[in-house]
């Protein structure tokens, strides 16, 4: 057990002070009644502002894949705040961001060698939307502006994002606001077939051939890209079926169609490489980004592209800017300083290679849970799983709030998806820290 930090200073909100602050992606009401505030973070734990100590099941939110209050991180930001605290990206550079950039490209599936930065993943998704659609013109393919996602998929909460997203409670609110010319392949989560499975499930690799239907009905000369998670997160860890990224891959390589995945959760050594492209031997044309780049501390976000898709843009005239696009906060000397002393650990602890050596301890753990009350389906690969329930007739959602709640009560931090817990732990993560998470979720599975 780690001791509690020793600046730790307990805290309470009335509820009055609680209002002020519009939570995200958050049941505001039911939150605020009876709040959940964490006030310290170390290694692999939380404390809560009452003085509770919380092994984080999660990496925070996916993120946190070195774990907590890693000292080189905030030395490099408190040097970088102190050397060069801003410094603008348009029209001007600055040596962190050409370093990180480089660093990025060393560890990026070959191929993908030239790195735009944004703030967050959301960021880098539209990014990427915006670098297919404008690369398709330039190839003189004007006429490809369609844009293909996928059921149950998350690309983050911009418009573009939110439109090619398949989760219907993140799309349903905005209606017209969507973008247009906008499909979705069918979801992959095939349960009567699949449930159970450790790693990639065998089946559903025809599930790819659906592209073949959209081309069928809006030809490929209309289609610009396809973006999908190699591993869908948010919607409850699917996991790409064998050999079903390699079909994607062909078909829009014979068709012209670019290939985005989207790397936001399975970046930076969830999967056990540094990217699912790797793991998965799939190399798309770009690759998006963020989480664990600077180990959730400084929010920041990259898009990986391939060198053609670069050098499409790098016809435009001299001195004309060959990219309408740019965030003031891109390539943030402080992110970038994070970024580095965050690719530093990794590389320096093994830290993707620790996830690949103890992804079968985990699988064994969290695959452990089968036979118990309700639980109809196990999913896992590499440091990150989800056990999902049977809903409660009439509430949906309701077993896996539960659940969630009742580990934070005992000690654990997990994360309610859907009717279901998402599991993601830091890569540092101890096997006595995975049976205690397994032992926590097992106790309040059963009292559901
Ligand atoms: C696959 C994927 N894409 C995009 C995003 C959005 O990232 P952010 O919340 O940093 O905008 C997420 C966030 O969880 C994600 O999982």
């Amino acid at each position: 057990m780690n001791a509690r930090p020793e600046d730790f200073t307990a805290r309470a909100f009335s509820r009055e002070e609680l209002e002020a602050f519009w939570m995200p992606f958050t049941a505001n009401r039911q939150f605020k009644a009876r709040p959940r505030l964490l006030s310290h973070a170390r290694g692999m734990h939380f404390w809560t502002t009452d003085g509770r100590q919380i092994l984080d099941g999660t990496s925070g939110l996916w993120c946190v894949n070195a774990g907590h209050g890693r000292r080189e991180i905030s030395q490099a930001v408190a040097h970088q705040l102190e050397t060069l605290d801003f410094a603008p990206a348009f029209q001007m550079g600055h040596p962190v961001a050409f370093d990180l950039a480089n660093r990025l490209k060393r560890i990026a599936p070959a191929g993908l060698d030239h790195v735009f930065f944004t703030n967050s993943g959301s960021e880098s998704v539209d990014t990427a939307l915006k670098i297919a659609l404008q690369y398709q013109r330039l190839k003189g393919e004007a006429t490809r502006t369609r844009l293909i996602g996928r059921e149950r998929g998350y690309h983050g909460v911009n418009l573009g994002g939110t439109s090619l997203g398949g989760m219907v409670g993140n799309r349903k609110a905005w209606g017209p606001a969507m973008i247009p010319g906008i499909d979705h392949l069918p979801h992959t989560h095939l349960p009567a077939k699949n449930a159970f499975t450790k790693g990639q499930p065998e089946h559903g690799a025809e599930l790819a051939d659906a592209l073949e239907s959209l081309i069928a009905l809006h030809d490929a000369s209309s289609i610009a890209a396809v973006i999908v998670e190699p591993i869908a997160g948010s919607t409850g860890v699917l996991v790409a079926p064998q050999g079903y990224l390699q079909r994607l891959r062909e078909l829009c390589t014979k068709h012209g169609i670019l290939l985005i995945f989207d790397e936001v959760i399975t970046g930076f050594g969830r999967v056990g490489a540094a990217f699912a492209a790797q793991e998965f031997g799939v190399t798309p044309d770009i690759i998006t980004c963020a989480k664990g780049l600077t180990n959730g501390s400084v929010p920041m976000g990259a898009v990986l592209v391939k060198k053609e898709i670069h050098e499409a843009f790098m016809g435009a005239p001299e001195g004309a800017i060959e990219l309408f696009h740019g965030y003031t906060y891109s390539a943030h000397p402080v992110a970038c300083a994070a970024g580095l002393a965050t690719l530093d650990i990794y590389e320096r602890e093994g830290l993707f290679q620790r996830a690949q050596e103890l992804a079968p301890y985990w699988a064994d753990a969290v695959h452990s849970l089968k036979g118990l009350p309700h639980v109809i389906d196990i999913r896992s690969y590499g440091l990150v799983a989800c056990v999902e329930y049977e809903p409660v007739p009439g509430a949906p959602g309701r077993r896996g709030y539960e659940t969630f709640v009742r580990c934070f009560e005992a000690g654990c931090l997990v994360r309610g998806a859907g009717d279901g817990t998402a599991l993601s732990p830091p890569l540092i993560v101890e096997k006595g820290q995975i049976d205690q998470l397994v032992e926590t979720l097992a106790r309040a599975i059963k009292a559901q």
